[in-house]
């Protein structure tokens, strides 16, 4: 297993959710965090804003190795879907990165794993990286395997193999999200492995081996390091404690220094 770690950079994320919805706060934050991480190289940095303060993220990060890009796309380029953000719109901003099927969107949104396999097409095709969300909820806690493979086949269903090494899965446990503690440690390695068996399983070795899967759900400058001491989790997607710059710097900082020592 080794050459494969070797091969994949580890990636820190953070979404914004719906936090930071106004120009000043979050010219003030992308600023901070260009600052903070001016010259990281070895892990890929990228961040999704409240969707209404993706053009000022943009004006702020594009000279910078920190990417961004959107909470959600539609399944279509353009066309008749009142309210909704077309991919076309990041292209414009410059955005390279898509988060899709999140929890919080499957929930209060119904969206479907048809509807994510739409959109991950879409941002393959289109050069864009999807963020694709997975995770069981408490009730399929007892057997999270069968459901997450449901949640990865259903929704790469169709996607052109030649790319699918280019997704970065998020493994969140939804009943983790939002909570003062992340799952525990053994929890998140167990869950890891299963999904990377589950990639093998369906579409071989090699993009098993190239996949990254972070973590995702209540990561903290605490937790961070015992989350990524596990070969197969390559990163985390970080939430409300990574709402300070510096939480952000320190979780970014922890993750290079235990995935580059490997
Ligand atoms: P949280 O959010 O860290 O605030 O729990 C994580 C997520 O939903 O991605």
């Amino acid at each position: 297993m080794k050459r494969s770690v070797d091969m994949r950079k580890p990636a820190v994320g953070i979404s914004l959710k719906m936090y930071m919805n106004q120009v000043g706060p979050v010219i003030d934050y992308t600023k901070k965090l260009k600052a903070l991480c001016k010259g990281i190289s070895s892990t890929d940095l990228f961040v999704f804003p409240s969707m209404g303060t993706l053009r000022e993220t943009a004006l702020q990060l594009h000279d910078s190795s920190i990417g961004f890009g959107a909470q959600n796309i539609a399944f279509l380029e353009n066309g008749a879907l009142t309210g909704e953000y077309s991919i076309e719109s990041l292209i414009e901003v410059g955005g390279t990165y898509v988060e899709i099927g999140h929890a919080e969107r499957r929930k209060y949104f119904n969206e479907s794993n048809e509807q994510i396999r739409e959109k991950i097409k879409l941002a393959l095709e289109n050069n864009i990286l999807p963020v694709f969300c997975i995770g069981e909820t408490a009730a399929e806690k007892s057997n999270p395997r069968s459901f997450l493979e449901q949640q990865i086949t259903e929704g790469l269903k169709g996607t052109d193999s030649n790319k699918l090494d280019r997704i970065i899965f998020a493994y969140e446990p939804v009943w983790a999200i939002g909570q003062a503690e992340a799952a525990s440690y053994e929890y998140i390695h167990h869950s890891h492995q299963q999904i990377r068996e589950i990639v093998k399983a369906h579409y071989g070795q090699k993009i098993a081996d190239k996949v990254r899967i972070i973590y995702g759900g209540s990561v903290s400058k605490e937790n961070a390091g015992g989350i990524v001491s596990d070969e197969n989790v390559d990163g985390v997607f970080v939430g409300r404690f990574g709402h300070d710059p510096e939480n952000f710097k320190s979780i970014v900082d922890l993750v290079s220094r235990i995935k580059t020592a490997k």
